[in-house]
């Protein structure tokens, strides 16, 4: 079966879930057209969903029906993941993502600087409305490590840093946003859970992940979004750092796998101490898609 098929089925357990958080981040969009019309068929392109998916499957795995606060929540999180797309993708002078046109190739970048801003402000407003200060504390802290993640990232191209320095950019641009969908479905249960585990359990999953992204990105395998940008943009990841040489990266691709497997097992070790259910098999089976790359 292919990575989406595979995906597909393990979405499917959290279908209801996933068509509510579709629901609510689209409803507040009210911009002018023909923008509207593009925004949101940016919102409904064809979206993994991760971050929201792995939230439900964990609190399902633990007997847990969402609420709608909890939905809303990962609204929020889909809103913030995908007003930092629009804005990567001016960053990377990318025209294509999820298979279509990006905001800038459609209209201009001018738009879609403006766009992200105009989905950031919509996740703010629902955040705030949550009333939870210690959740808008978190979120707001988690956007400003994006930043710093992608100022580093910035700052450093064309260089060959160090593994840590790039799992330190890894953590910032992508972990703690999975961390924080995660511990903030968590703070919004009326269960006590312990949330040092579910943020390390973020963390891991949300740093192979990124591991993974950037593997695909340099061995090109993804139709839908151009290969080997990240070298060309000077963007030089796991498998330069390992090869030691922008042109070797090749000999750094099996280090990099291991390096994404230490996070997936050690995903794998927190998810094991979960309830033994379909939806604790789906995080582990998600695991193994990410580890087969
Ligand atoms: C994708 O990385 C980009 C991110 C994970 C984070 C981008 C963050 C910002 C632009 C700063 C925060 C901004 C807002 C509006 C919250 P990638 O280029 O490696 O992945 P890709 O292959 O999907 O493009
Ligand atoms: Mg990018």
């Amino acid at each position: 079966m292919s990575f989406t098929q595979e995906y597909n089925n393990i979405k499917s357990l959290a279908k209801d879930e996933l068509s509510a958080i579709e629901r609510f981040i689209t409803g507040q969009i009210d911009v002018r057209e023909s923008l509207n019309k593009i925004l949101i068929k940016f919102l409904n392109g064809p979206s993994k969903r991760v971050r929201p998916l792995l939230a439900i499957l964990l609190m399902k795995s633990k007997g847990e029906t969402l609420s709608e606060e909890q939905l809303e929540f990962l609204s929020v999180i889909e809103l913030i993941h995908n007003a930092s797309l629009i804005h990567d993708d001016i960053i990377d002078e990318c025209d294509i993502r999820r298979g279509n046109k990006t905001i800038g190739a459609e209209f201009n970048n001018k738009l879609a600087v403006i766009s992200g801003d105009y989905l950031l402000a919509a996740a703010m407003e629902k955040l705030i409305l949550l009333g939870n200060s210690d959740l808008i504390k978190k979120v707001i802290q988690t956007v400003k490590q994006m930043c710093i993640g992608e100022i580093n990232q910035d700052f450093d191209r064309f260089k060959i840093g160090t593994i840590e320095n790039y799992i330190e950019k890894t953590k910032n641009k992508t972990a703690y946003l999975f961390e924080t969908a995660l511990v903030g479905t968590a703070i919004l249960s009326k269960e006590k859970y312990n949330l040092d585990e579910i943020s390390k359990l973020g963390l891991d999953i949300g740093t192979a992940f990124q591991i993974r992204d950037d593997l695909i990105n340099i061995t090109s395998t993804d139709k839908d979004k151009p290969s080997k940008n990240d070298l060309k943009e000077g963007i030089y990841n796991a498998p330069v750092i390992f090869g030691n040489e922008k042109d070797n990266y090749k000999t750094g691709i099996e280090k990099t796998k291991i390096l994404l497997n230490n996070y997936t097992n050690n995903a794998a070790l927190i998810i094991r101490n979960l309830p033994e259910n379909e939806y604790s098999a789906a995080l582990l089976k998600f695991l193994e898609l990410l580890e087969n790359v």
